[in-house]
């Protein structure tokens, strides 16, 4: 006999949304917090409809099985009828699947291995600008770090250059995308009849889509303009065929896929690389590890592709932030539909999940499970990252890590972020000497659709003379 899920009682029209505006400015925050209180599955409702919260590392492995399972695309495009791109698109869509074939092997690894020049590029650009700030001037890593990924991924991917860290503020692209993350983030807790009224704020955010969607549609048109040789994903997209149909992309599904590498590849990336730099420096210990580690690689050469695989530390401290704050903190999922006994149970058949409920798994709650990882789930230790570590933690529970999704909807850019972190972690640490601007910095997080570290500042000395 299935129990019913608990959770807290819930207001008539405004179900449990006043304990997810706990005032906290955090959303994520206050459903960690009813985790704590409710246990690692509850239910909530918010704007009409039960949402099930998921926070423990054998929930999650269990969320995986996409027999039960499948995604739910975040709730930014539903109900449009623009064209999706993959990360918003359902498994059903056949854009979704032509996109998927014609766009795995471009983000292979070994293709990803090509864009390592056009990575290091980027890379360069950030370090020669921290060098010029020199270490009287405090530098926003955050903000910084979001011109690099923006900028490397439209580069390595589209040989477009956005050139950010030639202008002071954030590029425009950047700003509408913050501004259409921020508006859906307000909506998402609002009942639907208080959306309904919203009319300026929707007006507002398809403003916002409508001049990205404009940037994308200037790099396909300039492409078409003036052809190149180069076997960048652009032109994979361009001049691909799908190996099932034959057929090509239509440009108006180009234009989506671009602008979703712009939103999906960069955000990402520079909270990861944000939070693994405020983890070094909050545990000092590992900032001295993972610079001698680079030292030994590296001496003071320039960094090569090969050089990746012996970073181990490096290696170990990423993973570890991935694990400590997934910086996309949430997946979204519902019982497949076709499954036809109309519910299907989770914990053996303890408790029921219906095919209207929506799932929340909460990714940072369920890897830092103290079932798995024990007293020290939430303190910063890489060494338990090492290859032979993670493997047995994964063999054993294998939900205790997935920042990048799962299965057929999993993130298709992980080699490419990752190879990018590497590098680019490694370049500050040979490069720089890093401290924080206010010892004191506690880290505190923000959230908009990812999450980031918030009001984080360093100083940079450099440790070499840059050619
Ligand atoms: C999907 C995380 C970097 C493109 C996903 C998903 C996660 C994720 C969790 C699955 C979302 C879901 O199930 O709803 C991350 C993290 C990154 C990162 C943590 C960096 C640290 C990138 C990059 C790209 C990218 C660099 C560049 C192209 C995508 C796309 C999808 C996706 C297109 C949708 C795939 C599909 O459904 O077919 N990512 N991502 N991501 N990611 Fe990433």
């Amino acid at each position: 006999m299935a129990e019913d899920i608990p959770g807290p009682r819930k207001l008539p029209l405004l179900g449990n949304l006043l304990e997810l505006n706990d005032g906290t400015g955090s959303i994520i925050g206050s459903f960690e917090r009813l985790c704590d209180a409710y246990g690692p599955i509850y239910q909530v409702s918010i704007a009409g409809s039960r949402r099930v919260i998921i926070g423990s590392a054998d929930l999650l492995e269990e969320m995986t099985d996409e027999k039960r399972f499948v995604k739910v695309p975040p709730e930014v495009r539903r109900g449009s009828d623009r064209p999706k791109g993959l990360f918003t698109a359902t498994n059903e869509d056949p854009d979704w699947a032509q996109g998927h074939r014609i766009l795995m092997p471009a983000f292979a690894p070994l293709s990803v291995h090509d864009m390592f020049a056009d990575m290091k590029d980027i890379a360069n650009q950030l370090i020669l600008s921290w060098a010029r700030k020199g270490p009287e001037n405090r530098i926003l890593v955050t903000d910084d770090l979001t011109k690099l990924t923006l900028d490397t991924i439209a580069l390595c991917t589209m040989s477009y250059r956005f050139n950010s860290f030639y202008t002071e503020s954030l590029n425009p692209f950047v700003e509408a995308m913050m501004a259409t993350f921020k508006i859906n983030n307000d909506l998402a807790t609002k009942p639907a009849f208080v959306k309904k009224l919203m009319v300026k704020k929707m007006a507002e955010n398809e403003k916002h889509f409508a001049f990205m969607n404009k940037v994308g549609l200037d790099i396909v048109e300039n492409r078409r303009a003036n052809p190149t040789e180069k076997k960048d994903v652009l032109n994979t997209m361009i001049y691909g065929k799908d190996p099932k149909t034959g057929h090509v992309m239509r440009d108006d599904l180009i234009v989506a896929q671009m602008t979703t590498f712009l939103i999906a590849g960069h955000e990402t990336t520079s909270g990861l690389l944000s939070f693994a730099m405020a983890n070094l420096l909050k545990n000092p210990h590992t900032y001295l590890k993972a610079q001698q580690e680079v030292d030994a690689v590296l001496g003071s050469r320039t960094i090569e592709v090969t050089d990746i695989k012996n970073l181990k530390y490096l290696n170990a401290v990423l993973r570890e932030t991935a694990r400590l704050t997934p910086t996309v903190p949430f997946l979204q999922k519902h019982v497949n539909p076709q499954d036809t006994t109309g519910f299907v149970t989770v914990e053996r058949g303890r408790y029921r999940i219906k095919h209207d409920d929506q799932i929340i798994i909460l990714v940072g709650k369920c890897q830092r499970d103290p079932k798995v990882w024990g007293e020290t789930a939430c303190e910063f230790i890489p060494e338990r990252m090492y290859d032979e570590n993670f493997d047995k933690v994964m063999a054993a529970y294998p939900g205790a890590w997935k920042p990048f999704g799962n299965g057929k909807r999993a993130c298709i850019g992980r080699p490419f972020a990752w190879q990018e972190s590497m590098l680019v972690m490694a370049m500050i640490l040979q490069s720089f000497d890093v401290k924080l601007d206010d010892p004191n910095y506690e880290l505190k997080i923000k959230q908009s659709l990812t999450i980031k570290p918030d009001d984080f500042y360093i100083r940079v000395t450099p440790r070499k003379r840059l050619d």
